[in-house]
């Protein structure tokens, strides 16, 4: 039988980090991963980091390579109508994003642990959850066949939006939007188009062009929500690309082939609460959010600073306010991440459904963002994000 104080499901960023986090204040926990290292460390996601979250890496030694291949950006640009117009997030809002891959912070995460010798399982299966009401909660897992049980004095749920944790919950409430279509994206070693990302919206449906280092380019299109990637070769991916741009920026795109090319279906969940007797919730276990906003990942981060406080606070000194007021206390700047992703999805996209009266309200919204240096404030004060 084995025993940690805080059993961690899912060896994502959100797991991994929370790990890292509770090491360093001389908490110890134990993190169960359903897929190999090799698999977690090979996932294509996020690419912007909020400011907060690349200072709460630097605060726990996790801001070295990140400072040297990462790239600050002041400002993105916003495309409609065959032009574009920057929003300065330096100006407006007096901060930057890190462009760094969720790639890189996951090898940072992995090499960290393995450093300072915390313990990741990976390739568990059939994880259960035991006793949450109780003073001494259990997980139970197997592991090459073998049945395997952790007991522990906390449950921390980081096991994504397919994990088993969330639905230990008895009574969530899930609250949610599928948006009707999907992102396809891909990534190629060209340079990127521009020094900075550009979000477009455009009649033939979004793009967005993003990067992961000067010879690394990350692009997404919006697709249908059942699009096959085998009917997208790369040319047509490009063709259809260049044809949502703006000409000045189109005249920068260098083609290649693609090395990694997949489809993610958009959408916002939230469920309520975040917690129940023992178990927390963090990161994508909780909530999705579209990825227009760039929130998924940094939401996972906002989740594990106030958990790991929390629980932090507990060990130090036995008080449990603030694990009582973690599932508040994270959703209430969740839904500002999950209302900003949203309208940034409901902006910049094609529906359907809204008939040619839609396109009109958002090239006016987008205007207005052009003409108004507020408007602009707000968005710069959203996309950098929100105090932790
Ligand atoms: P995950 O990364 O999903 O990790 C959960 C882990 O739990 C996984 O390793 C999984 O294998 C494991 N697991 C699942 N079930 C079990 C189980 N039963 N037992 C044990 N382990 C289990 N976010 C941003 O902030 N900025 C961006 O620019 C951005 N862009 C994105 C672009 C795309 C195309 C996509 C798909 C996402 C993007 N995101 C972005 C979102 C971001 O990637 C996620 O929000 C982030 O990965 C959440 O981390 P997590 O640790 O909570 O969950
Ligand atoms: C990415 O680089 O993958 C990326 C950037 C910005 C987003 C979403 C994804 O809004």
């Amino acid at each position: 039988m084995n025993r940690t104080q805080v059993a961690i499901i899912g060896g994502g960023p959100a797991g991994t980090l929370l790990s890292h986090i509770l090491r360093r204040h001389g908490v110890e926990s134990v993190v169960l991963e359903r897929r190999s290292k090799e698999y977690v460390l090979g996932r294509i996601r996020a690419g912007v980091l909020e400011q907060g979250s690349a200072d709460i890496l630097r605060e726990y030694g996790l801001g070295d390579r990140m400072d040297r291949e990462g790239q600050a950006h002041d400002g993105v640009y916003l495309a409609y109508r065959g032009g574009r117009f920057r929003v300065d997030f330096r100006e407006l809002a007096g901060s930057s994003v890190m462009i760094y891959g969720q790639t890189q912070v996951q090898k940072d995460l992995y090499d960290v642990v393995d450093a300072e010798g915390g313990v990741i399982i990976d390739e568990v299966e059939d994880v259960r959850l035991h006793g949450l009401t109780d003073d001494r909660p259990a997980v139970t897992y197997v592991r090459q066949g073998v049945e395997q049980r952790m007991e522990c004095d906390f449950v921390a749920g980081c096991d994504g939006s397919h994990g088993v944790s969330s639905s230990s919950i008895p009574d969530i409430v899930t609250y949610e939007r599928n948006y009707p279509f999907g992102w396809l994206g891909i990534l190629s070693e060209t340079p990127p188009i521009a020094e900075e990302l550009i979000y477009a919206n455009h009649p033939r449906g979004f793009a967005l062009c993003s990067m992961r280092n000067p010879m690394l380019s990350r692009y997404y299109v919006q697709c249908d929500i059942d699009a096959d990637v085998s009917d997208w070769s790369d040319d047509r991916f490009w063709e259809e690309l260049a044809a949502r741009l703006p000409d000045d920026a189109v005249t920068s795109l260098v083609t290649g082939p693609s090395i990694d090319k997949s489809i993610t279906p958009l959408r916002s969940s939230v469920a309520e609460p975040m917690s129940h007797g023992r178990l927390f919730l963090a990161g994508d276990a909780a909530h999705i959010v579209p990825p227009t906003g760039a929130k998924g990942l940094n939401l996972a981060i906002s989740d594990v600073v106030y958990l790991s406080r929390a629980l932090v606070d507990f060990y130090a000194s036995g008080a449990t306010r603030a694990l009582d007021a973690y599932s508040d206390t994270a959703l209430a700047r969740v839904w500002k991440a999950v209302r900003f992703s949203w309208w940034m999805t409901t902006l910049m996209h094609r529906f359907e459904e809204d008939g040619s009266f839609g396109p009109k309200v958002q090239e006016a919204e987008l205007e207005y963002l052009s003409e108004s240096p507020a408007a602009r404030t707000a968005m710069a004060e959203n996309y950098i994000g929100l105090p932790l």
